[in-house]
């Protein structure tokens, strides 16, 4: 696993979802109740981008495009009502106050 510096905890506060680009790759990163949860940042329906989204206001680990509104869960990456679409999902660790994410070498 290669981890990689992204954001620091500070700039992702509990209940927040961001973007961030590492290597060329967009990622969203969440703070789910202190969890950092990470998943692609594109949408594979026309690549809105998931760290812009807006969380569920209830079951915080769902979030919303903001283009369309499609619908995903951020532990599975999994699309809510479309089996065969997921976001990749991310290890990610916090090291030092800064969110790590975990690439496979
Ligand atoms: S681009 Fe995400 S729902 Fe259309």
């Amino acid at each position: 696993m290669r981890w990689v510096d992204t954001v620091t905890a500070d700039q992702c506060p509990a209940g927040t979802i961001v973007e961030h680009v590492v290597d060329g790759t967009v990622l969203a990163i969440a703070n789910i109740s202190g969890v950092f949860r990470v998943t692609d940042g594109i949408c594979p329906h026309q690549g809105g981008s998931i760290g812009k989204g807006t969380l569920h206001q209830y079951e915080t680990c769902i979030v919303r495009c903001p283009w369309h509104g499609w619908e995903y869960d951020l532990e599975t990456g999994q699309h809510q009502s479309i089996p065969s679409v997921a976001l990749e999902t991310y290890e990610s660790r916090v090291v030092g106050g800064v969110v790590q994410v975990g690439f496979e070498q």
